[in-house]
């Protein structure tokens, strides 16, 4: 039997206390050496004390009743939860054959998490790696892809032009068939870990605050992978509402939109492979440079907004390097949708931020050239308090999945997936079975390190 570098089960990622004694005592010594294979078991969303990592925002930023909890990504290895989706993908490719040490090199298509995340796990576990990704994206995440060994193979454009990034990938494949896509829009561990990982955790964090359940669950789609976590947050709670955010400027899901936008990670002009669109509830619209300045409020700006509410200075040190953009697009979104829900006192809104600070500085410096000195008062007004219920779309009704699920044929039949198959995919069954087969995968990664 080929041996592979060992890391964690589904359940393990979600559990790592299940985890044997020694294997965890390694993977908690391996936390200061990001190039340790041990930090494969550390991609949970647990921090060290064995809790989900959230925080609940304060009431003062969000101003509405509702509590909103963020997972926060950014302690995942690799700096965003992205490595968990690189991660399932490569070991189920393990298993199944298709991936072999001395043998393949990896493929990430991606507009930089994925990719960072592919290039660092692929590192961890002796593979070479070539990222595939848009030229425009923030030069951050290029120098993490680079820093963990990956080659770059850039294609023109910025975040919303992911198709080329597709098309590339698979000439990729074509040309060599030991070059292996984690195809993270197509294959369905990304659904099965966010559905398992993502969601358990979503659902656990929201027991300890409010009536404790979840009344909603944000999250602005890229792959759409973390959206998964919906379909077992509903399963527990079937009343639970799931919502799309996407850019105003690239509003595929909404109306078929399809523009360039500042939201990096989101919005990739296409109803993705895995989507289970049977489960989103609402598509909601959000202004891309809202984001934008909004991570400059809460990361540069936070002493002076602080002032300007009249809090007390440092009310809200807690938010520091929590947010990347596409965070405060998920945190705008909550507000609006608890809002346009009417949501009240006690109940939980449950959203992501996928990535920190870290990958942004570049970001607002570009902001800083594009608009100058920030307008506090009236980019906190519009950007966290102001909303508009036109821009939330109810995609419910049957036509509307009948358009979503047209829209899902027309990406992904010129990539040889059949009627028959994107016609099962119409059925919740067809998801629930998938998420099924994590009881036969966790037995052979268990096996697959003995
Ligand atoms: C910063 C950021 N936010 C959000 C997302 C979207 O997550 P998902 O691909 O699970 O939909 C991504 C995906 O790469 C991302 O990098």
């Amino acid at each position: 039997m080929t041996s592979f570098i060992p890391g964690p089960t589904y359940r393990e990622m979600l559990h790592p206390e299940l985890l044997p004694e020694p294997v965890r005592r390694n993977a908690a010594v391996a936390a200061a050496n990001e190039l340790d294979p041990a930090n494969l078991f550390n991609i949970t969303w647990r921090g060290p004390e064995g809790t989900i990592r959230h925080l609940a925002l304060p009431k003062s930023l969000t101003g509405v009743e509702p509590n909103i909890l963020v997972l926060e990504g950014r302690f995942f290895p690799s700096g965003s939860h992205k490595v968990g989706p690189a991660y399932s993908t490569l070991v189920e490719g393990e298993l199944a054959g298709e991936i072999q040490p001395g043998a393949s090199r990896i493929i990430g298509p991606s507009t930089g998490n994925f990719g960072i995340g592919t290039a660092y796990v692929s590192k961890l576990k002796g593979y070479p790696a070539t990222v595939i990704m848009p030229e425009g994206m923030s030069a951050e995440r290029y120098a993490r892809i680079r820093q963990y060994g990956g080659d770059l193979d850039l294609t023109p454009g910025s975040e919303s032009d992911v198709i080329l990034v597709l098309e590339r990938a698979h000439e990729h494949y074509k040309k060599d068939a030991h070059n292996k896509i984690l195809a993270q829009f197509e294959l369905l561990p990304n659904y099965r870990f966010h559905r398992y990982v993502t969601g358990r955790s979503a659902l656990e964090a929201a027991r300890a605050h409010g009536n404790r359940r979840v009344a909603a669950f944000v999250s602005a789609p890229g792959s759409a992978g973390t959206l998964a976590a919906g379909d077992e947050i509903k399963s527990q709670f079937p009343d639970a509402i799931v919502c799309a955010l996407e850019p105003k400027e690239c509003s595929t899901l909404f109306n078929c939109g399809r523009g360039t936008h500042r939201i990096e990670g989101i919005g990739d002009k296409m109803v993705t492979l895995i989507h289970n669109v049977l489960t989103t509830d609402y598509v909601a619209l959000i202004h891309d440079d809202d984001c934008v300045m909004g991570l400059e409020l809460l990361e540069h700006q936070r002493t002076a907004v602080e002032r300007m509410l009249g809090l007390p200075e440092g009310a809200w040190a807690s938010l520091a390097g929590l947010f990347g953009v596409s965070g405060i697009c998920n945190v705008i979104g909550s507000i609006r949708m608890a809002r346009f829900l009417h949501l009240g006192p006690g109940d939980n809104v449950v959203t992501i931020a996928t990535d920190g600070f870290d990958r942004y500085p570049s970001v607002l410096a570009n902001l800083k050239e594009r608009v100058g000195e920030p307008l506090l008062d009236q980019w906190f007004q519009s950007i966290f308090r102001a909303w508009n219920a036109a821009e939330i779309l109810d995609v419910r009704p049957r036509d509307q999945k009948e358009r979503l699920f047209r829209y899902k044929e027309e990406v992904w039949t010129p990539f040889g997936y059949t009627k028959p198959y994107l016609e099962q995919m119409k059925s919740q069954s067809f998801w629930d079975a998938e998420f099924d087969k994590i009881q036969q995968i966790d037995p052979l990664v268990t096996k697959s390190r003995s």
